[in-house]
C-alpha cells in the first residue's frame, strides 16, 4: 500500500511517499522561514500563497525520487488540522482534488498525531505503549500512547507552548524569527548560573506546564540592561539561563510522567525535540532511571510530509477507513483526543 502524505498546516510544505512494506520511499520539503523572517513571524496569507506555489513541484520531485507515478498511489493522507486555516485549505484542496483525479480515497490526519508517531520513522523505533512529550511551536503536551489512535492526555501547557517560549525569548534577545534553534546555539556559548530564571510549575502535583512567566522573566532581565544594545556575553548568558530553566521543567515533568505511568519508553516529538540540551539531559536521566528515550530523526522533528504519510498509513492499518475523495473540510482547532 502506497500512501502520499501532504503537510501544509503552517510554514512548511511537505510531501512524502510511504510504503506500508518498504517504509518511507521519498519526501520533499520547502520551508518558508526565510520569507516570514522579514516580518518577525508567520504571515498567514503569504503562507497560503506559498503552499500553492510549492505543492505541485514538490509532488513531482517526490514521485521522481521514488521512481513512482500517480497511478501507484493507493490513498492520499493530508493534514486536516490544527493549524492556519488558509494554509490547511491549500493542502486539503490539493490532496482531495488529486485523489479525485486518480480515483483514490483520502485520509485526513491530525497534525499532532503525525508528530507523535514520527519516531516510528526511525531505524530503531519505539513500540507501544510509550509516553510522548510533544514539544512544538504550538503545543506542549505529555501523552500516554497505547496504540495508533489511543492517546491519553497526561498534562499540557496552560499558556505558551515550549517552542513559542523559545521563539519569544529569542526575539527579546535580538534573534530573528524563528529563534528557537538560534537561541539554543547562543546558549551553548553562555555560562550556566550567571542568571537564575524561574522554573514555572516545577513542583506542581500535576503534569501541566506554564511558560509565559519564564518569557516575562527574560523580558525583565533584558529591561534591566537599560537602553544600550545588549552585549554578547549578556545575550549568551541569558539564553543559557532560559534554556536551563525550560529544559529542567520539561525533563522533571517527563520523569514524573514515566513514574506515574510505569512505562519504560519516552518519545520526544515536535520541533523543540531537536534541542541538544533537552536531549542530553533526558538521555542522562533515562540511563539513571532505566528507561529508553526515542527521538525522531532531526529532519522529522519539525513539520514534514513523511509523518503525515506514516500516520495515514498506520490509521488505515489499524482500521480507520479512508474516506471517498472530493468532500472536505479543515479543522484549524482540533483536540487530538477527539480525532
Ligand atoms: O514542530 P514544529 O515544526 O512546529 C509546530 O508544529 O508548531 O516546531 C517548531 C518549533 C519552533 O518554535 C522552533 O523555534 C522550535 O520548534 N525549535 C527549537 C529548536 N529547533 C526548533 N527549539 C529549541 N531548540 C531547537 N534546537
Ligand atoms: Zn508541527
Amino acid at each position: 500500500m502506497l500512501i502520499l502524505g501532504v503537510e501544509s498546516s503552517c510554514d512548511e510544505t511537505g510531501i512524502a511517499l510511504y510504503d506500508s512494506d518498504a517504509g518511507l520511499l521519498s519526501h520533499a520539503l520547502h520551508s518558508q522561514v526565510a520569507m516570514h523572517a522579514e516580518y518577525g513571524g508567520v504571515v498567514p496569507e503569504l503562507a497560503s500563497r506559498d503552499h500553492i506555489r510549492r505543492v505541485v513541484p514538490l509532488l513531482r520531485s517526490t514521485l521522481e525520487n521514488a521512481g513512482k507515478s500517480l497511478a501507484d498511489i493507493d490513498a492520499v493522507a493530508y493534514t486536516r488540522g490544527p493549524g492556519l486555516s488558509g494554509a490547511l485549505l491549500v493542502g486539503c484542496a490539493f490532496a482531495e482534488a488529486l485523489a479525485v483525479a486518480i480515483d483514490k480515497p483520502t485520509i485526513p490526519v491530525h497534525h499532532l498525531e503525525g508528530h507523535l508517531l514520527s519516531p516510528l520513522l526511525s531505524k530503531t523505533p519505539p513500540t507501544f505503549p510509550f509516553v510522548a512529550l510533544l514539544v512544538s511551536g504550538g503545543h506542549t503536551q505529555l501523552m500516554k500512547v497505547t496504540g495508533v489512535g489511543e492517546y491519553e492526555l497526561l498534562g499540557e501547557t496552560l499558556d505558551d507552548a515550549a517552542g513559542e517560549a523559545f521563539d519569544k525569548s529569542a526575539k527579546l534577545l535580538g534573534l530573528p524569527y524563528p529563534g528557537g534553534a538560534l537561541l539554543s546555539r547562543l546558549a551553548e556559548t553562555g555560562t550556566p548560573g550567571v542568571y537564575e530564571l524561574p522554573r514555572p510549575m516545577l513542583h506542581s502535583a500535576d503534569l501541566n506546564f506554564s511558560f509565559s512567566g519564564l518569557k516575562t522573566a527574560v523580558l525583565t532581565l533584558v529591561r534591566e540592561q537599560g537602553e544600550a544594545p545588549l552585549d554578547e556575553a549578556f545575550r549568551a548568558n541569558a539564553a543559557r539561563a532560559f534554556q536551563e530553566a525550560i529544559v529542567e521543567v520539561l525533563v522533571k515533568k517527563s520523569l514524573k510522567a514515566m513514574k506515574q505511568t510505569g512505562l519504560k519508553q519516552l518519545v520526544v516529538a515536535g520541533g523543540v525535540g531537536a534541542n541538544k540540551q533537552l536531549r542530553s539531559t533526558l538521555d542522562e536521566e533515562a540511563k539513571r532511571k532505566r528507561f529508553r528515550v526515542y527521538y525522531p530523526e532531526l529532519e522529522f522533528c519539525t513539520d514534514n510530509g513523511a509523518m503525515i504519510a506514516l500516520a495515514g498509513c498506520l490509521r488505515l492499518q489499524s482500521g480507520t477507513p479512508a474516506k471517498p475523495a472530493g468532500a472536505f473540510a479543515v479543522q484549524p482547532r482540533w483536540p487530538l483526543m477527539g480525532a
